[in-house]
């Protein structure tokens, strides 16, 4: 098997690479290890940055995102029992975020790969990069029970956080940064109207809690929780009546379809390319959820690799790629300071009673009493920080 770019993972970065790429006419097969069942099922984040929504349609696929997503144009912080409206509108000139689930993104981007007959490989195992440090990389996998080598020009390492390609990059150059967080986040889906126009997020005495949603009959809410909560433990009555207490929100409830407990981390790894490995989405980099920025990156990512090798390929000009990595780092880096800020602001610490407790609170009043600092959550929120 031949082909100008082997992608490794058809999560949104894997899938709209291999989209953006066949528009311009350049080929590509993608590579991954679940069923397009899995995929399109996995439930995760779902705020999209209008610079996201664009590319999005821009790209095409943006059709059914404009019919069901919800615009908002603010959040709402709640602390102390009382709410606050960050108005992104009016704090950033009109820019706003469009709620729509990421796999319902993962769907769309699945039916137009459909639609062009280049469907990735599904339930691939074994899967092994190689040759990353000469000319002729490849990718190695079995697929039906087949063993095939993908040969390839370059790699695009889209297989998220728990993936391949990172472990293989060539060389030992690459250098991560990285923090663990002492919480994680219950996550569920309910088959109920949600109960408010705008996101929630709360901070409370007993842990940060997040309500969100997916549809006006789907409501999606986080609750912070232990590190290794297990997720039979809280039960639906646990769970309904943690929401209402740390919401501080007369909450409708219906039946919970969904449970599962993410991990917070931050994760940084540079250069974000390896001889003619290029990582993009969660592969080179994690956020913790709180500032909903993961798939934003993924997208942004995807957008400057897709316009390098469009370049590569048609004339041979590879200033793109070379700069690919320190350009995506710009936004990397604000987001991975936003997403440790919200995050810092907004969950209890295990050992922060008194001092750091004091701080929170100064800061969360501070964003909601002065424009400037609401200015500064708003701009990062909507994605214009590196603007
Ligand atoms: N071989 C093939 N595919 C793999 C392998 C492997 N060894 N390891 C992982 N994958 C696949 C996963 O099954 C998954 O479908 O790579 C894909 C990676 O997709 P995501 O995890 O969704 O990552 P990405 O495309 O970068 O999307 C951005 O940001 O905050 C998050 O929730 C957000 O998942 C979203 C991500
Ligand atoms: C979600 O709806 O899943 C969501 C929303 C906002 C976040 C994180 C997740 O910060």
């Amino acid at each position: 098997m031949r082909t100008q770019v082997g992608i490794v993972g058809a999560g949104p970065a894997g899938l709209l690479l291999a989209h953006l790429l066949g528009r311009d006419g350049i080929g590509s097969v993608v590579v991954e290890r679940r069923s397009r069942e899995h995929l399109e099922r996995r439930v995760r984040a779902g705020v999209l940055e209008q610079g996201t929504t664009d590319l999005l349609d821009t790209a095409g696929v943006g059709e059914r995102m404009r019919r069901e997503g919800m615009v908002h144009h603010g959040i709402e912080l709640r602390f102390g029992g009382d709410g606050h409206r960050i108005d992104f509108a009016a704090l950033t000139g009109g820019y706003g975020i469009t709620v729509y689930g990421q796999q319902e993104v993962v769907k769309d981007l699945l039916a137009a790969r459909e639609a062009a007959g280049a469907l990735p490989l599904f339930e691939c195992e074994d899967v092994e990069p190689a040759g990353l440090d000469g000319d002729r990389p490849a990718i190695h996998f079995i697929h039906a029970g087949e063993r095939h080598e993908l040969q390839c020009e370059i790699v695009a390492g889209c297989d998220g956080s728990h993936g391949v390609c990172l472990p293989s990059a060539p060389n030992g150059a690459l250098v991560a940064y990285e923090r663990e967080y002492p919480f994680a986040w219950l996550g569920i889906l309910a088959e109920v109207a949600p109960s408010t126009e705008e996101l929630i997020y709360a901070r409370h005495e007993r842990g940060f809690a997040l309500h969100s949603m997916r549809s006006p009959v789907l409501s999606r809410f986080y609750l912070q929780c232990e590190r290794d909560a297990d997720p039979g433990d809280w039960t639906d009555e646990r769970i309904w009546d943690e929401l209402r207490t740390r919401l501080a929100l007369d909450l409708a409830s219906g039946p919970i379809v969904e449970k599962g407990v993410t991990p917070m981390r931050s994760f940084v790894v540079e250069p974000m390319q390896s001889g003619r490995l290029f990582l993009a989405g969660d592969a080179a980099h994690i956020v913790p959820p709180t500032g909903a920025k993961g798939l934003n990156l993924a997208v942004a990512d995807v957008r400057v690799l897709a316009a390098a090798l469009r370049d590569h390929f048609a004339t041979g000009d590879d200033a793109g790629l070379r700069a690919y990595s320190d350009t995506c780092l710009r936004r990397v880096w604000r987001a991975e300071h936003f997403s440790w800020w919200m995050t810092s602001m907004l969950h209890r610490f295990p050992d922060g009673a008194g001092f750091e407790e004091k701080l929170q609170r100064s800061q969360l009043e501070y964003v909601v009493g002065s424009e400037a600092a609401a200015t500064t959550l708003a701009e990062n929120y909507v994605g214009l920080g590196t603007a």
